[in-house]
């Protein structure tokens, strides 16, 4: 089978867009299939780092075919923007992307009414980044969506707006005392981009499975983490889409009989942002040290990031539940200058010994870390490119994680190059 699937086997932000975009020279299609520009996800082009929210990875690797599949929402004004900033670094963006007709969009009223329900929240704000993802997954799921297709013939949508917006606004003003948004200015705006975004817009997953069915390499690009996924997440300190490999079926049109081989991708380490349990995190300054090392700050809204060790039960979670079939273990470079590095091996939950994740997010607050201590290397793996650059003790780190998860690592990242990578094994 040629297609692979990429998910985020933590929290979100393990590195997956560099992985999809080195991957991505041996590939014909890169498919995004949840999420929105939530997403955040930095790639290395020509040793510049460029943030992609909503392109896939792939779109500066000349001859990829990128697709937003019918599963992501998208906010078409952002998309225009992303699409003028990457063009203006010098990366095409033209029939080499395409956006599926089905995919929803995020409306100015999806970020009005986020903002002014996390502030309702209070002390349980679950953190968002705040570009309108949960409402607008939940307008879809409440027929109350508007399929970014629609844009195509824009009689149909402006009615279509003024009926949903002028809903949106009674619910502003009604229930949260905000201002209501001007919905001729929206239209306005959204008569601008529909024109710039209609070139691209598509019926895709058709050309999907053809390019699977021929043989062509498919790539599907998750965003998020496994940990942050709607169903399966620490619930309700979630994302609203399926992050998990599962949700490429629904997500793009290709059923699962034609997926093939999952990769994971987690950190050396972990990180989190927005608020929820996080059982190995480090207040202490070993935590600050990951953070400055590993440069960890949100790619999409600039918050410090909250670091700690390797969790081995949440990883296995994740191998469980993806069916994750090579990991791929990002930022080892990260941990260069430790004496001892803590791996959770287990959990105690109210004195009890387990090595399962808790699917119960109060009940994983309470967790206290059973930690294995790992021999540091304190040398640089900058450099590495094969298991024998690397430090005996790192090659045992990454050892380790295979004996722990019984998933062999199939590469390792020790910088933001896309060339600083250790291979183990070839993925496609
Ligand atoms: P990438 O693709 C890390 C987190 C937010 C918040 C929760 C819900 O770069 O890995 P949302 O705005 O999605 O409703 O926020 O999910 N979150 C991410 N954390 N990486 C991401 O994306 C994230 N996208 C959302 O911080 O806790
Ligand atoms: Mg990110």
């Amino acid at each position: 089978m040629s297609s692979i699937v990429i998910v985020g086997a933590q929290w979100g932000d393990e590195g997956k867009g560099k992985i999809t975009n080195s991957l991505a020279s041996c590939a014909e299609m890169v498919v995004r299939f949840q999420g929105g520009s939530n997403a955040g996800h930095t790639v290395s082009v020509s040793g510049e780092p460029v943030v992609f929210h909503l392109l896939p990875s792939g779109i500066s690797v000349p001859g990829v075919l990128c697709v937003i599949g019918p599963g992501v929402v998208i906010d078409p004004v952002g998309l225009v923007a992303e699409i003028d900033e990457v063009r203006g670094k010098g990366i095409e963006v033209s029939s080499n992307f395409l956006i599926d007709v089905g995919a929803h969009m995020v409306m100015p009223y999806h970020r009005a009414l986020e903002a002014a329900e996390e502030e309702s929240r209070g002390n349980a704000a679950i953190g968002t980044t705040k570009k309108g993802i949960g409402p607008a997954y939940a307008d879809r799921y409440s027929r109350e969506g508007i399929p970014i297709g629609l844009l195509a013939s824009f009689d149909r949508f402006e009615e279509r707006l003024r009926a949903v917006a002028g809903r949106k606004n009674e619910m502003l003003t009604k229930l949260y005392g905000a201002e209501p948004l001007d919905i001729d200015g929206m239209l306005e705006e959204m008569r601008r981009v529909a024109e710039r975004l209609a070139p691209h817009l598509a019926d895709t997953p058709e050309l999907v499975r053809t390019a699977i069915r021929s043989g062509e390499n498919v790539i599907f690009e998750g965003a998020q983490g496994t940990l942050l996924d709607i169903s399966f997440g620490t619930y309700p300190f979630v994302t609203s889409s399926h992050t998990s490999a599962a949700g490429v079926a629904p997500g793009t049109g290709v059923p699962p009989s034609m997926i093939g081989d999952i990769i994971g991708v987690a950190k050396a380490y972990v990180t989190r942002v927005g608020a929820g349990p996080f059982p190995t995190e480090s207040f202490d300054r070993h935590g600050e040290t990951i953070r400055e090392r590993g440069k960890e700050r949100g790619a999409t809204t600039g918050r410090p990031r909250r670091c700690g060790w390797l969790d081995i039960v949440a990883l296995n979670y994740a191998i469980a539940i993806n069916g994750i079939d090579h990991l791929v273990i990002t930022k080892l470079d990260v941990l260069d200058t430790f004496e001892r590095i803590p791996v959770c091996v287990g959990y105690r939950i109210d004195g009890e010994e387990t090595d399962r994740f808790p699917r119960n997010a109060e009940v994983l607050a309470r967790v206290e870390p059973i930690y294995e201590e790992m021999p540091g290397w304190r040398a640089s793996t900058h450099e590495a490119r094969e298991d024998g650059d690397l430090p005996a003790e790192a090659l045992a780190y990454i050892r380790k994680i295979e004996e722990l998860t019984g998933v062999p690592v199939a590469a390792a990242s020790v910088g933001a190059s896309p060339h600083a990578v250790v291979q183990f094994a070839e993925i496609l």
